[in-house]
């Protein structure tokens, strides 16, 4: 079984790894490893195939940046010959970035079967370009595997047959169980300034948040204002870089920034948090099984399970409402709760059975259902 894996931004990479590691167990299945390039920076890309052990990709696009048509455009025009060359039995993408996208229209408009991993998350905001980007991957994928109920009574609502849609578990939750040894093993705090100290980690990337400055700049009048009570470190997107190179520099305001961090780190550091505050899909996510307080800084979340099962809560982005949810959760921190149903590492290997026919959906209540208990206790530094 032929199968083409197509990634191409920082949380694609982190959903791939347990992914390919899976299908290598099966001499049967001969993978191919597609990277857009859509992220390219050593820090957005390289860092991530390195500490998830991912190997090299077969072929890299090189698309990097642009519009979302000519990025998009762009992923297709490179990535049209290389499937009509390899002819794979299956085109796998995950997630709902551009890249995603553009994968799931070049394999269908070539008759090649289409796996959507992560399918029927929706924030119902039309606005987000992630929304666009699930919407159309679900419509035309063949199989689709969702991370929670939620996301298959979207597709069901969507006219998907119930036959394509396989509730898996969370390739994200994978990566994150099967590298702990390696994330408690970072050395990340000896590294920052924090002296022991309790602290919050800070992440910002979406659009509506980042890419006007008055927004960005009232945003971050909130976070300084938390800052007063406790150190916040904010590693920086590259979409945000040049706006905080632009405006105010956010370190006057109370904020430890760094870099984009590699992924141990980054994941070390959080799961000894007090408090997350963030605007990315997959934070959302770990923090839920990390046990650590998340505050979303959005109107809406795709991921609602992190709300009823997990520490997440969606705050929107008025600056004094994040200030008192913020000191709130600090003085009376959410209790972790059990996570979701089947968020417990074995998500890429139900995904590999069923691709090879040798599996389906685990039933409710079997062993392999039955939610495991939070990786942390939601401990604070
Ligand atoms: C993309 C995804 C978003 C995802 C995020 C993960 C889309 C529409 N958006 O957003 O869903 O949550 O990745 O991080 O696909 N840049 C660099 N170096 C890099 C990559 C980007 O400098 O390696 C800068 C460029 O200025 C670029 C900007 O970041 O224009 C935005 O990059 P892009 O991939 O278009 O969108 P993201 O905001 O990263
Ligand atoms: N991440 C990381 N370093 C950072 C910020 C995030 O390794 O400095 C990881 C994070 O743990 C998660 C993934 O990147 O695994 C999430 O990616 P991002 O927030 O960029 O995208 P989203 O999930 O919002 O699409």
């Amino acid at each position: 079984m032929k199968i083409v894996n197509v990634v191409g931004a920082r949380p694609n990479f982190v959903k791939m790894s347990p992914l390919i590691r899976e299908m290598l167990r099966h001499p049967t299945i001969v993978p191919t490893l597609v990277h857009t390039g859509q992220h390219y920076d050593d820090a957005m890309s390289a860092r991530f195939f390195a500490e998830l052990e991912i190997p090299a990709p077969d072929h890299n696009l090189g698309v990097g940046s642009g519009s979302h048509a000519i990025q998009t455009a762009q992923v297709m025009q490179r990535l049209e010959p290389l499937l009509t060359s390899v002819r794979p039995d299956l085109v796998l993408a995950v997630g709902d970035v551009n890249s995603t996208l553009a994968a799931a229209i070049t394999a269908v408009k070539l008759g090649l079967p289409l796996v959507h991993v992560e399918a029927g998350l929706r924030s119902f905001d039309r606005a987000m370009p992630e929304e666009i980007n699930r919407l159309l991957t679900d419509a035309v994928a063949d199989l689709l595997f969702v991370t929670e109920e939620d996301a298959r009574v979207n597709l069901l609502r969507e006219g998907v047959a119930p036959a394509k849609i396989h509730f898996v578990g969370n390739v994200m939750v994978d990566a994150l169980l099967a590298f702990k040894p390696r994330w408690e093993a970072s050395p990340i705090l000896d590294r920052l300034p924090l002296d022991g100290k309790r602290y919050a980690v800070l992440t910002l990337h979406r659009p509506t948040n980042v890419d006007d400055p008055d927004t960005l700049n009232e945003l971050l009048g909130a976070l300084q204002e938390i800052g007063r009570h406790l150190p916040i470190v904010f590693p920086v997107h590259p979409r945000v870089r040049p706006r905080l190179a632009l405006g105010a520099s956010a370190s006057n305001r109370g904020l430890v920034c760094l870099p984009p961090l590699g992924y141990l780190d980054f994941v070390a550091l959080m799961s000894r948090a007090r408090l997350v505050l963030t605007d990315s899909g997959g934070v959302q996510e770990e923090t839920t099984m990390l046990g650590v307080p998340c505050l979303t800084l959005r109107d809406n979340t795709e991921r609602p399970v992190t709300v009823s099962h997990g520490t997440n809560r969606v705050i929107g982005t008025r600056p004094q409402r994040i200030v008192e949810e913020a000191l709130r959760v600090l003085d009376d921190p959410p209790r972790p709760v059990a996570p979701p149903p089947l968020w417990d590492g074995r998500a890429a290997q139900r995904i590999v059975r069923i691709l090879l026919g040798q599996g389906s959906d685990p039933a409710p209540g079997t062993p392999e259902s039955v939610a495991h208990a939070p990786l942390l206790s939601g401990r604070g530094a």
